[in-house]
């Protein structure tokens, strides 16, 4: 496995392997890798000829007040679970060398970026399909991997590639969980023991809803309450949203029928979690 952290050897290390016919497959990440990054790489390795692995926190996607600098970071960690993977190359490149001095170059996707996620954190999207951009130029890839659990964000640069002209095909994967329901997030090690327990109530919410609709009850004025009801069971839990909207356009919509996104955000003390399922449509 090669790490390299240079922005031009990146490029020309991917301009080869294309030039020798290889299909590259790459996975962004922030680091503290866990199995739900490890899904993705497996995938990118069944099907692609080379995988490359970013690892860069990006200052760009928190606001003033978010946790950038307690993001957990463990390079070694990191490094050792890629390598028993089979990951190719690691691309793990200094701030200055994303952002720097007198950078001001900025990609925007409107609508979607200002929805759910974007209205609890307004910048945070800007700086998402900054990165990605800049990193789908660095590393060249032909597929990208990105996993459910960040619905909104997957939406959001498959926006971005259609209306860029990009020719990278997207691969979403399953939110990987934890054996009573708890999605895999990098920020689930912040949570105290009491709140990692209570942090269950969020599948337990959501899988309540699928039931609900799959039985009938796809009003979402119905729905709604219920998940609300079952996450305040939960006496840490602060929620920030709960929605159910078009899983395409992200809009609210009144009926599950047709199918739906439904998506929260909850705080567990100062730790915000999101998780979402996909109800399908009903006959
Ligand atoms: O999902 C993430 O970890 C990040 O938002 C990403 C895609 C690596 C961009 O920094």
């Amino acid at each position: 496995m090669r790490i390299i952290s240079s922005v031009s050897e990146m490029q020309s290390y991917a301009d080869s392997l294309r030039k020798e016919g290889m299909t590259i497959g790459f996975v962004p990440t922030m680091g503290a890798l866990h199995e739900g990054h490890l899904s993705l790489l497996k995938k990118s390795i069944e099907t692609s000829d080379k995988t490359i692995l970013s690892i860069f926190v990006n200052p760009a996607q928190f606001s003033p007040s978010e946790d950038f600098g307690k993001y957990p970071k463990d390079f070694e960690r990191d490094e050792k679970m890629a390598e028993e993977l089979g990951v190719d190359i690691i691309f793990y490149p200094a701030k200055e060398a994303i952002y720097p001095n007198g950078y001001s170059t900025y990609t925007i996707v409107e609508g979607l970026s200002d929805r759910l996620e974007g209205k609890s954190r307004p910048s945070h999207f800007k700086g998402v399909t900054t990165v990605v951009n800049k990193l789908f130029n660095i590393v060249k890839p032909h597929i990208a991997f990105f996993g459910q659990k960040d619905a909104q964000q997957a939406l959001i640069i498959k926006r971005m590639i259609t209306d860029l002209n990009m020719d990278i095909d997207v691969v979403i994967c399953p939110t990987i969980r934890e054996d009573d329901g708890l999605a895999l997030s990098s920020r689930n090690s912040f949570l105290s023991p009491e709140a990692r327990k209570e942090a269950a109530f969020i599948h337990q919410a959501l899988k309540e809803a699928e039931s609900l609709h799959l039985n009938g009850d796809q009003n979402s004025e119905i729905l709604i309450p219920k998940i609300t009801d079952t996450l305040n069971s939960a006496p840490i839990a602060r929620i920030d949203y709960v929605a159910i909207v078009d899983s395409e356009t992200l809009l609210p919509i009144e009926s599950t029928k047709q199918g739906a996104l439904v998506a929260v955000a909850v705080f567990f003390d100062t730790t915000r979690l999101i998780d979402n399922i996909l109800l399908t449509a009903v006959k």
